[in-house]
């Protein structure tokens, strides 16, 4: 089923007759295909859910282009992102591409569906910009961390969730909620894989948030930690390269605190949420979803 997937964002991309431009979206890999595994297993493999799966995923990919500018990675799916190869002009209008072609397609889809998806885009959007003006100060607000989250990725993936019920004639609250609670946790452990992982396995940078001046969830927690001179310590390594002895300080503040783990607990406890719903509705499937999300190392 997710081949079909894969071959309608293909077709979706071809029809554009743009070889240039096609040539550079074929290059880039699929990646875990998360949100178009969701849709499917919510709704099945109809041609709308397959067509706004492949739509979704072409957002998605948008998003990781300009995603890619905003925080200078150039490494992203295991491969030189696209503007690590071609620039960052060419991202960003590679992106904004995928993301018309993608509206295009998803106005004949259905008027509900079309409404959710898009909002969900100015959502992520607003989120990805409320990401960077917070990342220009040492910020440890907990509840604009967990807003700006549910925005930048959770709205997505709810809307994924919400708009595959709607095309199953399922009940759209609860798969709503169920997408919501996956996506903000599935940021938070994405947050914890940047700390804990390494760039082989996540396929994209590591320790980068920080130095990008995220202070995500555990670094929020840390902070919360810290004697007054550590506090200190830890706010002059925002926004810069660190060396090795300063990466590995760090590392030992997060242990010390047992940081992870209590930010692991935060992630699961949302988790429970959603599999609860879902063991409610007989839905094996998602609740397995749920639980690979949470399990996983990249
Ligand atoms: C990456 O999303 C961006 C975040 C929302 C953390 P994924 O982790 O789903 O990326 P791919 O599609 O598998 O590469
Ligand atoms: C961005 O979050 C999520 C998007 C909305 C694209 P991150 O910046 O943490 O995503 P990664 O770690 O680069 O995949
Ligand atoms: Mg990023
Ligand atoms: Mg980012
Ligand atoms: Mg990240």
């Amino acid at each position: 089923m997710l081949e079909s997937v894969e071959r309608r964002v293909e077709q979706f991309v071809g029809s554009l007759n743009e070889h240039d431009i096609a040539r550079v979206i074929k290059k880039i890999p699929a990646g875990k295909r998360l949100r178009a595994r969701l849709m499917l297993e919510i709704a099945g493999s109809s041609k709308s859910v397959i067509d706004t799966a492949a739509i979704v995923e072409m957002i998605h990919a948008a998003s990781l282009l300009h995603d890619d500018v905003i925080d200078d990675a150039d490494t992203r799916r295991g491969v030189a992102s696209v503007n690590a190869l071609y620039g960052s002009k060419s991202a960003i209008m590679i992106g904004d591409v995928l993301y018309s072609k993608a509206f295009y397609e998803l106005v004949a889809v259905d008027k509900f569906v079309a409404q959710v998806v898009s909002n969900a885009v100015v959502q992520l959007s607003i989120g990805e910009r409320k990401d960077v003006v917070m990342g220009e100060q040492f910020c440890t607000d907990k509840d604009a961390y967990l807003e700006m989250i549910y925005q930048k990725t959770a709205a997505l993936i709810e809307a994924a969730s919400e708009a595959a019920a709607i095309l199953a004639n399922k009940d759209r609250e609860i798969y709503r909620v169920y997408g919501r609670n996956l996506g903000v946790a599935f940021q938070m452990i994405d947050d914890i894989l940047d700390i804990v992982s390494d760039t082989e396995t996540l396929g994209k940078p590591a320790l980068n948030d920080f130095v990008e001046g995220k202070t995500t969830l555990p670094y929020i927690y840390l902070y919360e930690e810290l004697e007054s001179m550590e506090k200190e310590k830890l706010k002059s390594m925002h926004r810069r390269a660190l060396s090795v002895s300063e990466q590995q300080w760090i590392l030992s503040k997060f242990k010390e605190h047992k940081i992870i783990e209590k930010a692991k607990e935060e992630a699961f406890t949302l988790i429970n949420e959603a599999i609860g719903l879902m063991q409610k509705a007989g839905e094996k499937g998602l609740e397995k979803i749920a639980l690979k999300m949470v399990d996983r190392s990249f």
